[in-house]
């Protein structure tokens, strides 16, 4: 019988979980999205892949086992201490270059392109979102989850996901799907060859 569970984790998942647990970090992403990240990641050889919101490097374990060698995968997160648990654990895989700064700076100062964006804070998302998508190859993925209302969002925060979508809706350069799997995932690919 087909069933959605996922029961297969990343080189350095469990690593990372227990430290994510053990700091109490609440941001993280669930397995459904991350296993949705790595078949992704996994959709085009040598490709170049952006994290914005690196957190304790959940996702990025997702991204790296669905990567083939040749792929590149850039993740930023402003916040250190989160960070230091993704270089500990992943920090030695070549593919992966992990950038601790301000995302929205660092997105407006970009000159790269990507073939698969997963946007997981708030700079590439609610804000800067012209940057992360001018920063999307033809054919690139757009990515970004928290899309359903969650147990956590702020007062208000129903709007800023109603202007996101519309917003994205709205862009003839993307095409894009709204999937009810995990938190709620939306998938934008730029059109243009
Ligand atoms: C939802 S969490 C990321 C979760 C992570 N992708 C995962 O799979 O578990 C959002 C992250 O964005 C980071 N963040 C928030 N504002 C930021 C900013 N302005 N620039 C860079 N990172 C930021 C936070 O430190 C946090 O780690």
């Amino acid at each position: 019988m087909f069933k959605d569970d996922v029961t297969i984790l990343p080189s350095g998942f469990a690593d990372i979980q227990s430290a994510s647990q053990e700091m109490g970090f609440t941001m993280p992403s669930e397995l459904q999205a991350g296993a949705l990240l790595q078949v992704l990641a996994g959709a085009k050889r040598n490709a170049r892949v952006l994290e914005i919101g690196t957190g304790t490097g959940l996702a990025t374990a997702w991204l790296l086992a669905g990567m083939d060698a040749g792929s590149t995968l850039i993740s930023v997160d402003n916040e250190p201490t989160y960070q230091a648990v993704a270089e500990r654990i992943l920090g030695s895989d070549a593919r992966l270059q992990l950038v601790c700064t301000d995302a929205g700076n660092w997105l407006e100062a970009n000159e790269l392109l990507f073939d698969l964006i997963f946007a997981d804070a708030w700079p590439g998302k609610y804000a800067n979102l012209d940057a992360a998508l001018n920063a999307l190859t033809p054919g690139g993925m757009y990515v970004i989850d928290d899309m359903l209302p969650q147990p956590n969002w702020p007062a208000g925060h129903t709007d800023n996901v109603d202007a996101l979508v519309t917003d994205l809706e709205n862009r003839k350069d993307l095409q894009l799907v709204k999937m009810a799997w995990s938190t709620g995932i939306l998938i934008a690919v730029k059109k243009g060859t």
